[in-house]
């Protein structure tokens, strides 16, 4: 028998598809060892607010459809370090203690955190500071968590982004145009390369491969004199100007966002080829919709390993897809490795083999 445990588990950072499967595989598995898990809401944002907002998950809130829906049930926030949490009037505070309190008030022992490196990262030093076990579930659709091939959110991300590829090349023809595709994944391309192998595209430009105007219209003339009339490109959003400059875009409370790459590059080839071109960002799309089949497979996966580790008393560790497998690596190493595009990624190679450019 296993002692009796009480869990806390939340959602932290940009929501994506699969957190609510994700919620309810930790829940289900909890449930048949007879423990107690308490959904924390809004992040560690539930945990600052006095009452604490936090609700106890049984598989009854699980009904049919929330394994098949996007977002998470619980909400998140991706702003609002507690360590240095904004006060609204320019002052900064350490709010550390407030949640570490809320956790003691609702007596957990063990977190179950759902997030990327980010998260992770302040999850971290509030367990140490708090005297909590933490177990962390990789979940993003930049896929930039390192020591997991795959986190929670991704599939679905890049199925969005294929079936845009699809929605544009017939139109793309129609009208003899090239198409630019801005998609999501901060510093790491993984959504571009992936989603632009599947959806044919021309070129892909991505934060970690340098190009070139030149490059880029080259590749474009190509496929014209080849005979095609269309060109279809994705550029990753964190993708700089020709002189290295990041486009970003500045929110309410002054967060800072990637944003405008798609436009730049859509009129640098219209001036450079002459072609016709339009641009679609994809946005906050790519976040939302229904999970994959693979993201609910690897959510369910993922958190009945994360309830498996609290069996064994196992924390400060991360659970991760390698091989075929599902297994769990420490926490700070996964943080440490953060994940972005390698040169000889395979699908570098693959997109590289097919005739695809970088621009470079
Ligand atoms: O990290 C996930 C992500 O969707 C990034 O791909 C994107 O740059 C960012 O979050 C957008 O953040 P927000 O939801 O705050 O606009």
């Amino acid at each position: 028998m296993s002692p009796s445990r009480r869990i806390g588990i939340l959602t932290s950072g940009g929501d994506c598809a699969g957190l609510n499967a994700t919620i309810r595989s930790a829940v289900y598995a909890a449930d048949t060892l007879g423990w107690t898990v308490i959904g924390i809401e809004q992040g560690t944002a539930g945990l600052l607010d006095r009452p604490l907002r936090y609700r106890v998950l049984t598989p009854a809130d699980f009904s049919g459809v929330v394994l098949r829906q996007g977002g998470t049930i619980l909400g998140t926030t991706n702003k609002g370090d507690p360590f240095n949490f904004p006060m609204g009037d320019g002052s900064f505070r350490d709010r550390s203690m407030e949640i570490i309190g809320g956790c003691r008030e609702l007596g957990i022992e063990w977190l179950i955190g759902i997030g990327g490196d980010g998260s992770f990262a302040i999850l971290r030093k509030l367990a140490a500071q708090g005297d909590l076990k933490l177990v962390g579930i990789p979940k993003t659709i930049d896929n930039d968590v390192g020591l997991t091939e795959v986190a929670v959110g991704f599939d679905t991300a890049v199925t969005v982004a294929t079936e845009a590829l699809d929605r544009l090349q017939p139109t793309a023809a129609s009208h003899a145009r090239v198409m630019v595709l801005e998609v999501m994944g901060r510093d790491a391309g993984h959504i571009a390369l992936s989603a632009g192998i599947a959806g044919g595209a021309d070129v892909i430009l991505i934060p970690e491969i340098p190009y070139t105007i030149e490059g880029i219209a080259e590749k474009i003339r190509r496929v014209r004199q080849a005979g095609r009339n269309f060109s279809l490109v994705v550029v990753s959003e964190a993708v700089k100007t020709a002189d290295g400059q990041p486009l970003q875009k500045t929110f309410s409370g002054g967060e800072r966002r990637f944003g405008g790459i798609g436009d730049y590059v859509g009129s640098l080839i219209e001036d450079a080829t002459g072609a016709e071109t339009r641009v679609t960002v994809l946005g906050h799309v790519q976040r939302g919709s229904s999970p994959t089949w693979r993201d609910r497979m690897i959510a369910s996966a993922f958190g009945v390993h994360a309830v498996k580790l609290i069996q064994e008393g196992k924390s400060d560790r991360m659970i991760a897809w390698a091989n075929r497998d599902v297994i769990d690596v420490p926490l700070e190493e996964a943080i440490a490795h953060y994940h972005c595009v390698g040169m000889h990624d395979p699908l570098v190679r693959t997109a590289r083999g097919l005739g695809i450019s970088f621009g470079d």
